[in-house]
């Protein structure tokens, strides 16, 4: 055990803290079933006090996950702390994360509360977690900020109460490599009952420390790195999940320690996060970037071709990078489809949603062709005009561009099953296709975010859009994906519109 790294994952709570990151209850139960398919340890599915919608993410993802633990956040209040207890019931493996800040500068101005009250906060939240589980994490807010010595009397207390995993943030990535490192191991060294508890850390990326800081942590003794997909998160991120995992593997020579993460799911996990948060990665990232594993000069590519390990310390295909998979075809059937999306993790709650997937199946094939994974998981989304039943469905779409001409847009959507029609110029043809939508939807949304991704490569591939709309407090992200980015932008913008109409929709969690 103690030659173990568990990863845990905060996409799902801390990464949807990202500004217009947030998802909706089935996007989380999306990225869920990818993290447990990677073999994260613990996936933190949310904070359930925070909001009905909250409440309802975590309970589903809790009733869906079997094989890693579902994790809820909550303060170290009792309202909190119940229910943390009561949207986890349904999980095979559950934890309650318990949290309270230890710095005197949260304790005076934000708690405003004593250190003895915090204290006092902290055990009776742990005990009162205990009653609904024996996995309870707790986390001193601010550790990095806060008196080493009173957080060595509230661990080895909240240890006493029954926390068994003991949680160092570096909340507002204020902490350098040698000096985090340096304060886990005094804290495991100085606190009597350490041993009883597995030491956690969580740190955020504001000065571009938060995976090297987590490294010095778990040499100094960590055994559980608490991480996000792509580094999502609050501010500036969290410590990248695929980054930490992928540093342990390569330096194993180092670290000597191993987590349980299948690193073939990473980049697919990056990508799905990338669709649904709209947040894309830049393409010199680390692992997950487009450009990680490409070699662009002569004496390079030289190298590599001569052999790979002269520029490569680990190989594209271990973290998941397949060359683009010719997967399906026109010809392929209805049995072929749903058995890919099977393998691909995309199952269907009834034949009805297999019958419409593989009608978009079809029509794509039609105009592509040649269909690879990444078509197959982009028909998983659910673009307007795929779901009938959505308020706005696209039923048409004529856009004409030409050179000395206005773009104009000419579209016939459905309003609530109702047939409109609507043209507009823009800009470009896909500000006219947006201001005519808008003649009829008049929305009053501000449009935060359009971007275009081609899904595989080439100009036969698809155009996937992301549009980010806020409106009255929510912040929602449309996805459309087609082989006319156009059409795939009327979809995208319809698709947020019919979350910002759904009153089932949760609230942004900035909000
Ligand atoms: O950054 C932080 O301190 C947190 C805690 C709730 C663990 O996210
Ligand atoms: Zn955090």
């Amino acid at each position: 055990m103690m030659n173990m790294v568990k990863i845990f994952d905060t996409t799902l709570r801390d990464g949807e803290q990202s500004p217009g990151a947030s998802m909706t209850r089935d996007e989380k139960v999306r990225i869920a079933r990818q993290l447990e398919r990677m073999r994260v340890d613990i996936i933190e599915a949310g904070f359930p006090a925070a909001s009905p919608g909250d409440f309802e993410a975590v309970r589903a993802v809790a009733s869906v996950i079997r094989e890693s633990t579902v994790c809820g956040l909550a303060r170290a209040q009792e309202k909190d702390i119940r229910s943390a207890a009561e949207a986890l019931a349904p999980a095979a493996a559950r934890r309650i994360h318990t949290f309270i800040a230890t710095s005197p500068l949260h304790m005076e101005r934000k708690l405003r509360m004593s250190p003895e009250q915090v204290f006092d906060h902290a055990v009776a939240s742990v005990t009162l977690a205990r009653q609904f589980t024996d996995d309870v994490e707790f986390s001193c807010e601010d550790a990095v900020r806060s008196d080493p010595d009173f957080m060595c009397r509230v661990i080895e207390a909240v240890i006493r109460a029954g926390a068994r995993t003991i949680n160092i943030p570096d909340t507002v990535g204020y902490a350098i490599p040698f000096q985090y490192g340096d304060l886990i191991g005094d804290l495991i060294q100085r606190i009597p009952n350490a041993d009883q508890a597995i030491f956690s850390v969580h740190c955020h990326n504001d000065l571009g420390l938060a995976v090297a800081n987590s490294l010095a942590a778990v040499q100094a003794g960590a055994r559980q790195v608490e991480c996000t997909i792509n580094g999502l998160g609050e501010r500036a991120g969290n410590a990248a999940l695929e980054e930490v995992v992928m540093a342990l593997r390569t330096r194993h020579d180092i670290f000597g320690l191993t987590t349980r993460i299948d690193t073939t799911q990473i980049v697919p996990a990056s990508r799905l996060v990338s669709t649904i948060t709209g947040f894309p990665v830049q393409p010199n990232k680390a692992v997950v970037g487009a450009n990680a594993f490409a070699h662009e000069s002569g004496i390079h590519q030289d190298g590599v071709l001569k052999h790979r390990e002269t520029y490569e310390i680990m190989r594209a295909e271990e973290v998941g990078w397949n060359a683009n998979k010719l997967v399906l075809g026109k010809h392929s059937g209805r049995n072929a489809f749903r058995t890919r999306m099977a393998e691909l993790g995309i199952p269907f709650e009834s034949e009805a949603a297999l019958n419409a997937a593989f009608q978009r199946f079809k029509v794509l094939a039609d105009k592509k062709h040649e269909i690879f994974d990444e078509d197959l998981q982009s028909l998983a989304c659910d673009t307007p005009g795929d779901v009938s039943g959505a308020h706005y469905e696209l039923v048409a779409l004529m856009a004409h561009s030409e050179t000395g001409e206005p773009p104009r847009a000419r579209l016939v959507l459905t309003v609530g099953g109702a047939e409109q029609i609507s043209e507009a110029e823009g800009s470009g043809p896909v500000d006219a296709a947006f201001k005519a939508i808008e003649r009829v939807v008049m929305s009053g949304a501000e449009l935060q975010l359009y971007s275009v991704n081609n899904i595989t490569s080439g100009t036969e591939s698809q155009g996937e859009v992301t549009v980010r709309l806020a409106h009255e407090g929510r912040i929602v992200n449309g996805l459309g994906a087609d082989t006319d980015i156009v059409v795939a932008s009327a979809c995208a913008y319809l698709n947020a519109l019919n979350k910002l109409a759904s009153r089932s929709e949760r609230l942004n969690p900035q909000v």
